[in-house]
């Protein structure tokens, strides 16, 4: 097997292909002038597996594309590529909220897995059951590294009264799993969107309860909007509050937003290339070499 690694790699192909003792094979992309994309592998990998690395941020369509020119290029040499997404796009739209709607999420799979596809493997999928239920003849992985969050908030807050925190009922699975690392319980709260105007509200009574310190854990940060609701509330209740999110996006002044609702830190993870400091990123690498070891990908 040899790691490729795509224009939108967040670094993690190079550390995996390290870890795993294989070799790391970059791809060449430029643009033409009139902004079309040309992509070229820097090295053959004719009828090999391939770990195929691709975060989908930014710039969700172009990442999209160069997914697909590469799924197109390892099919015509019989590679077999294994795709590993550390950040999935267009994972929310997962239904038809609306009728007439675009269901985003199945037409970006079965675009992917339309060439030749067998394994796929997501870091933290916003909802893992819809792009399972889209998927057909793929064996498909999602992984939430719980014990990777747990293990940095305990060296820092170890000790303390804790309670995890989701924002709504689908990131209950991710509170669970990361209340289980840290020995704490969780709590789901209530969410209501309008969903013509994107309007988002709480029903907060359920926290009540929480002292110390929460942890408020969700997959994705956009506007920082649902957590620094969450954060307020819980400050003026005199709980402080730390994050752990899957993908940091962080559009426009969302960290400031999260810091003025009296978050402490955010804890994040290096699926998406971008860094913002203020965000303390942890090392995905061990943790997703076990993985793909374990489950026999790698
Ligand atoms: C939505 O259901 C997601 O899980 C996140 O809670 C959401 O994308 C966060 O967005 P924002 O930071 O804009 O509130």
């Amino acid at each position: 097997m040899k790691v490729l690694s795509l224009p939108g790699d967040p670094g993690i192909g190079p550390g995996l292909a390290d870890r795993l003792g294989l070799e790391h094979v970059p791809v060449f992309a430029k643009r033409f002038p009139d902004g079309e994309m040309y992509l070229r592998l820097t090295r053959g990998v004719e009828r090999e597996r391939v770990l195929v690395v691709q975060s989908m941020y930014p710039a969700q369509n172009d990442r999209l594309l160069e997914l697909l020119l590469t799924l197109e290029l390892l099919n015509r040499y019989e590679s077999e590529p294994v795709l590993l997404v550390t950040y999935l796009a267009y994972a929310r739209q997962d239904k038809e909220f609306l009728e007439y709607e675009a269901i985003s999420l199945r037409s970006v799979l079965r675009a992917v897995t339309a060439q030749g596809v067998r394994v796929l493997v997501t870091v933290d999928a916003h909802n893992p059951q819809a792009v399972e239920e889209f998927l057909s003849g793929v064996s498909y992985v999602n992984v939430f590294p719980g014990e990777v969050f747990a293990e940095a908030i305990s060296r820092e807050y170890g000790g303390r009264e804790m309670t995890v925190i989701a924002p709504d009922r689908g990131a209950g699975a991710r509170a669970l799993s990361l209340a289980e690392h840290l020995g704490c319980g969780y709590v789901v709260v209530q969410k209501f969107r309008d969903r013509t105007t994107g309007q988002v509200r709480h029903s907060l009574d359920s926290l009540d309860d929480v002292r110390g310190l929460a942890v408020i854990v969700d997959d994705i940060i956009s506007t920082g909007g649902t957590i620094a609701g969450i954060a307020s509330h819980l400050s003026g209740r005199g709980v402080e509050t730390v994050v752990a999110a899957s993908h940091a996006l962080l559009v426009g002044d969302a960290l400031e937003r999260l810091v003025k609702s009296g978050v402490r830190k955010v804890y994040s993870l290096p699926t998406v290339p971008q860094r913002f400091s203020g965000v303390v990123y942890l090392d995905l690498v061990p943790y997703l070499a076990g993985e793909l070891e374990k489950r026999g990908i790698a």
